[in-house]
């Protein structure tokens, strides 16, 4: 969507907000031992406690109130029996809707003991969201935003999960533009002022090549690797994005 007015950037700040804390949440009560339904649940309480529903249910019927992947798993991870363990690269994806506005937001952590590789994936996909944050303005071609992301993944020896780009958002979970991670010469479209997107770098330890699992959900690493995603939603501006779901 496009901001139009005063009213659609506080709506859209109300379930950003309630989408940032509730992953911040999440990410605090991870622990050893713990079921991805037990985590699933933390999140659901949260946001049913603000009045949100979840995006990938509303959106898709989804088995779950947040999409929990850990390890090889890249994303649409759903939650159930399996038992987080020590060293798990466990990622909390939040999307959620209030009052007709969608928001969207997921960060990667580690369970302790963390091992320095996954560490400095964990590092560089940060460093690549910041350096996409960083191209997204108005009148700047969206392109810019995939060719900062890959610079950065590069550098660290890391592949992009191509299959996986951010997406415009606000009216509905995903709508238009596409908002790929790596740099797509042909794209021309350029970025507008109030215009609602994601910027959700997925970086990669193996090929980045993923795959659907029986479920028709699981989005796994066909080479078994590990990977990486943050993501905010952000408002294009002139300058700086408005960094909507930001705690
Ligand atoms: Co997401
Ligand atoms: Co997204």
């Amino acid at each position: 969507m496009t901001i139009e007015n005063e009213k659609d950037l506080a709506a859209l700040r109300r379930i950003g907000q309630i989408c940032g804390l509730t992953l911040q949440h999440m990410l605090s009560k991870v622990e050893p031992g713990m079921t991805t339904a037990q985590l699933d649940d933390i999140g659901k309480e949260f946001l049913m406690k603000h009045n949100a529903r979840s995006a990938p249910i509303l959106a898709y019927k989804f088995p779950g109130w947040t999409c929990l992947s850990i390890n090889d798993v890249a994303a649409h991870g759903i939650p159930g029996s399996y038992k987080i363990q020590p060293g798990d690269v466990v990622n909390v994806d939040v999307s959620a809707e209030l009052e007709g506005y969608w928001a969207d937001t997921a960060a990667t952590m580690i369970v302790p003991p963390a091992s320095p590789e996954h560490k400095r994936l964990c590092k560089f996909t940060q460093r690549a969201l910041a350096a996409g944050i960083k191209e997204a303005k108005a009148g700047q071609r969206i392109n810019q935003i995939g060719k900062a992301v890959e610079d950065i993944a590069r550098r660290g020896g890391y592949t992009i999960i191509r299959a996986l780009p951010g997406h415009g958002v606000g009216r509905h979970i995903h709508e238009k533009p596409s908002v790929y991670n790596f740099y797509n010469r042909r794209d021309k479209t350029k970025l507008t002022e109030g215009l609602v997107i994601t910027i959700e770098p997925f970086l990669s330890m193996g090929n980045g090549r993923i795959f659907t699992e029986d479920d028709e959900w699981t989005l796994r690493a066909v080479d078994g690797s590990i990977s990486a995603q943050y993501e905010h939603t952000v408002v294009i501006t002139k300058d700086d994005p408005i960094l909507i779901t930001a705690v």
